[in-house]
């Protein structure tokens, strides 16, 4: 089972396992993950649950279709390489650690 480890924007961090398969927000708002709003609840159309990967794993993840893509140009928070919808990410036995930090701001 995947452990995520969320890194918070005041230095702490959340660790929290689901299942692999499991959406990202989905164990993040399942354990109450602060930061993670996700407004639309997962639809890709409010960019609430925006999150930066690891660099290191931002590439085994894959990249974000073009509807996330679009929708990253609305987050908050600045957009960068290795930013992603945290609704459109799923856990895998590949990533596990998953390294990931939340945003300042999603609103
Ligand atoms: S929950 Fe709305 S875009 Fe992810």
């Amino acid at each position: 089972m995947p452990t995520v480890i969320f890194q918070l924007p005041d230095g702490t961090e959340r660790k929290v396992t689901a299942a692999s398969g499991t959406v990202l927000m989905q164990a993040a708002v399942s354990n109450g993950v602060a930061g993670i709003v996700a407004e639309c609840g997962g639809n890709a159309s409010c960019a609430t649950c925006h999150v930066y990967l690891d660099a290191a794993q931002s590439e085994l993840a894959g990249g974000p279709n073009d509807v996330e893509d679009e929708m990253l140009d609305f987050t908050a928070a600045e957009r960068r390489p290795t930013s992603r919808l945290s609704c459109q990410v799923q856990l895998s036995d590949a990533l596990d650690p998953m390294l990931v930090h939340v945003p300042e701001e999603q609103v």
